[in-house]
């Protein structure tokens, strides 16, 4: 499929190894596509007035997603070390997917995870599922094979146990009423649910906020360590283990320390 001209030039300069490869992994994913971090703030209300923002519905932040990992794609294929959250990705299905697995990715984008898993693991039956129609309608012209469906986190169309793994990529972070998306993950999935990229702060409030990703303002929550736990806790999982990933700090710009981790979780 041919990208547009704009993604193109930007993948291509996110590639050229004139740019040092620290300074192409950050830009990608903070200053480059994500920016203008707003902490809102912590209640409910905060919460729903970050509900709204709905830059994950723009066709321009999947294309450009898209290729910020297409780039990431053909340098794993070029022999490249993996980047630290494309490795946490390889260790948590290895340590949870079995052979011939029902994984089902929650927030899966234009699907690029689905390329990874089936590299790790070739006999993985992957669905991917994601509540912008403009990211399903993406991912279908990426490839028409892949199973794929159009809903929300919070309500999945599926009944209890029936995938034997979930996968949240990346989607947690931005849904505000988290809590009940990660109970819906855990209620689908038999065996296993596994938290990708997952924004954590060791302070005791989990905050809410929006930025700019790809260039439309989308939300996003910090959440607090301990109300992670006790929601898992309270679904019957526990943690299996803990990747550190990316660099992703945001005390610079709300005050609030953060880091990115993969959460690797087993039904009790
Ligand atoms: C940061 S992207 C992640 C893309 C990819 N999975 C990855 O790991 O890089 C977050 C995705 O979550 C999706 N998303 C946000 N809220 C959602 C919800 N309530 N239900 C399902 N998907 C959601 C967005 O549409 C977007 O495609």
């Amino acid at each position: 499929m041919r990208l547009p001209l704009q993604v193109r030039v930007r993948g291509r300069l996110l590639r050229s190894k004139l740019i040092p490869g620290w300074v192409r992994q950050r830009s990608a994913r903070l200053s480059g596509f994500s920016r203008e971090y707003r902490l809102v703030g912590y209640s409910d209300d905060a919460r729903s007035q970050i509900s709204n923002r709905d830059g994950w519905q723009q066709v321009p932040v999947v294309a450009r997603q898209h290729a910020a990992w297409e780039h990431l794609l053909e340098s794993l294929a070029a022999g490249d070390t993996p980047r630290v959250d494309v490795d946490n990705l390889r260790v948590a299905a290895f340590r949870v997917v079995s052979p011939h697995d029902v994984v089902l990715e929650i927030g899966c984008g234009s699907g690029y995870n689905a390329r990874l898993l089936t590299s790790f693991e070739p006999s993985v039956r992957y669905i991917g599922l994601d509540s912008s129609s403009a990211a399903i309608t993406y991912a279908r012209r990426v490839d028409d094979a892949m199973r794929l469906v159009a809903a929300n986190a919070l309500r999945l169309p599926l009944n209890d146990r029936t995938v034997s793994v979930v996968l949240d990529g990346a989607a947690l972070l931005h849904i505000p009423r988290w809590e009940d998306a990660l109970r819906e993950e855990c209620r689908v999935a038999s065996h296993a649910v596994i938290l990708h990229s997952v924004t954590v702060t060791d302070a005791s409030t989990t905050a809410f906020l929006t930025k700019r990703a790809y260039g439309y303002v989308v939300p996003e929550v910090v959440i607090a360590r301990s109300d992670l736990q006790a929601v898992l806790d309270g679904c019957g999982f526990v943690v299996d283990c803990v990747l550190p990933g990316i660099t992703y700090d945001l005390e610079p710009a709300i005050g609030i320390p953060t880091v990115s981790e993969t959460w690797v979780c087993r039904r009790g």
